[in-house]
């Protein structure tokens, strides 16, 4: 009997993924879309899936390998979606339609991950829009101008602890991981955790491994892909309990104190206290987990890879030293005096042209929508509720027929002479449209305010451990060198 029942579950298991690869193969070929053939079950991302390469590196074969196509398919898992390559229909679909494409598309439901899907990264629709009215406030120029000194202050913590161990190869990915972690908290929330002393803090260990997923976590990530009814039913969760319960505590904790002795500061605390009315309470938290999602890993890729491949280019850094001196000498360094920093502009343009932590700029299609043809002579194609489509991010930024030499590290891509060449939507890092990356102006003061101190006082130094050239770690979603980043750091005189 038992035997029976164990046969005839696994004929309908092989029956089911013999149908689905059916349907999954016929997929983009009855539709007239280019596509690589996918394999059962994970479609076409065997290669990620098994560690070969980095995610952005079989994104970028697939959008080079049709160049003519305005889009191409692609199966994650049995999710087919739509790779957008052409800049034009890029802007049409981030821009000037948005209102077909306002959510992004659905990682974690709500019943595998409350926090996820409340963050104003995941939301949708009219509450998505109400959120993002309630949080923009807070990124305007006089907050951004009040939080200038806040993270100057972390980035003196760095400096200081830089001075202390001048004769040592740094790990670079740790030490700046803790700049992330101390100025979000700070800044965003009031809390001054020096996580350069105290090593152990659970704010930093936990915050730094948010987007480091277990083997339990990717199984999930792709089960629930497939078998969303089944991951509701079971009420699995995508985090531990106690990662969940610390955000819950650090944002109801706070809000009380301030409540009770009467704190007013010019953060996200606080705008979200004047907001709570409208709002549960694992929405608000919500938000306070979704600035360590969004905003701590990319901001540490970013300042990581500047400081990799300053280490690789003398002379880049020599002339970002002068024009840092320059401005230390003539008025220092203030909200206003650091958009006169024209260098560090395009350097930290070119290290986010490289090496961007956004990926792909995900749209789900919440109203039918005719696209165009792929390519001339092809059929339109329709996109339906629920569809989902990638705008490539990263590799359109290192597409040889929009950046000649993508491998060069070159600044002066940014310069002024230079500058009219970059065809429009094809460099945006921070995304595009209405949904664009709500920290930019957050991140790039964060970023720039540590490389500028950096590059004053010290000589970024290649050593023999560090790597060159820079080849990616083919883990999970980070954006990191596959040995890590090591350098020193010489005093300046
Ligand atoms: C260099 C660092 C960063 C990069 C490269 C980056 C990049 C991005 C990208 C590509 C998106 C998607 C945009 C789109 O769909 O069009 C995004 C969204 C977002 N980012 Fe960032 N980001 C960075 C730092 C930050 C920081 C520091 C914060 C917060 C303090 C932040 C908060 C957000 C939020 C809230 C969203 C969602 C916006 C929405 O859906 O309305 N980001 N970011
Ligand atoms: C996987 O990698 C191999 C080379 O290692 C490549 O030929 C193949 O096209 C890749 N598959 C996909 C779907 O990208
Ligand atoms: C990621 O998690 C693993 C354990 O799951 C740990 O060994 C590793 O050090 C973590 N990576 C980082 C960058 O913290
Ligand atoms: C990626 O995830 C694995 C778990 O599957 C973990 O062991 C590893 O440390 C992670 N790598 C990074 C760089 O976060
Ligand atoms: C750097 O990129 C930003 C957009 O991310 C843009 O606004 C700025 O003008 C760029 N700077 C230069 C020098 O091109």
């Amino acid at each position: 009997m038992i035997f029976e029942i164990l046969l005839s579950l696994i004929f309908t298991l092989v029956g089911y993924i013999i149908y689905d690869y059916i349907q999954m193969s016929q997929f983009f070929k009855r539709r007239g879309v280019k596509h690589f053939p996918p394999v059962p079950i994970l479609g076409n991302i065997h290669n990620t899936t098994f560690r070969k390469m980095h995610f952005v590196e079989e994104m970028q074969l697939v959008h080079d390998a049709f160049p003519d196509e305005k889009y191409v398919g692609f199966m994650d898992c049995t999710k087919p979606i739509l790779f957008i390559r052409d800049p034009e229909l890029i802007k049409q679909i981030t821009v000037k339609d948005f209102d077909h494409f306002t959510d992004r598309r659905e990682f974690l439901t709500e019943e595998l991950d409350p926090l996820f899907a409340s963050t104003v990264l995941f939301m949708k629709g009219e509450k998505w829009r109400q959120m993002r009215t309630t949080l923009t406030p807070a990124f305007t120029g006089s907050k951004m101008k009040s939080m200038l000194p806040i993270i100057v202050e972390n980035a003196n913590n760095i400096i200081q602890y830089l001075h202390d161990h001048q004769t040592e190869i740094i790990d670079v990915e740790d030490l700046v991981n803790r700049y992330a972690v101390d100025v979000i908290s700070s800044a965003g929330f009031g809390l001054q955790i020096n996580s350069l002393k105290d090593r152990d803090n659970e704010l930093f260990k936990i915050g730094i491994n948010l987007l480091n997923f277990t083997l339990k976590q990717r199984a999930l990530f792709i089960l629930s892909s497939m078998f969303s009814d089944l991951t509701r039913k079971l009420g699995v969760r995508f985090y531990p309990e106690k990662t969940y319960n610390l955000f819950r505590n650090l944002v109801a904790t706070t809000m009380e104190y301030r409540k009770r002795e009467h704190v007013e500061r010019p953060d996200m605390i606080q705008l979200l206290m004047e907001a709570k009315g409208e709002w549960s309470a694992d929405e608000l938290t919500g938000q306070v987990f979704n600035f360590f999602i969004a905003g701590l890993d990319s901001t540490s890729s970013a300042i990581v890879m500047a400081i990799h491949e300053l280490a690789l280019h003398p002379e880049i850094q020599e002339k970002l030293y002068q024009e840092c001196r320059h401005l230390e000498e003539d008025k220092g360094l203030t909200f206003d005096s650091l958009s006169e920093l024209k260098y560090l502009d395009c350097v930290i343009n070119e290290t986010l042209r490289k090496w961007t932590a956004g990926i792909f700029i995900d749209r789900t299609c919440v109203k039918t929508y005719g696209l165009p043809p792929p390519r001339e002579g092809g059929r339109p194609y329709t996109l339906k509720p629920g569809d989902v489509v990638y705008n490539m991010l990263n590799a359109m930024l290192m597409d040889p027929n929009h950046w000649p030499e993508p491998h060069k590290f070159d600044p002066e891509r940014f310069s002024e002479e230079n500058k009219h060449n970059i065809k429009p939507y094809t460099y945006m890092p921070f995304g595009a449209g209405p949904r664009i990356c709500l920290g930019q102006r957050f991140a790039m003061m964060e970023v720039k305010a540590l490389i500028f101190q950096i590059t004053l006082n010290f000589m970024i130094v290649k050593t023999e451990k560090t790597m060159d050239p820079i080849k990616l770690k083919p883990h999970n979603f980070s954006i990191k060198a596959l040995d890590g980043t090591w350098v020193k750091f010489q005093k300046r005189e």
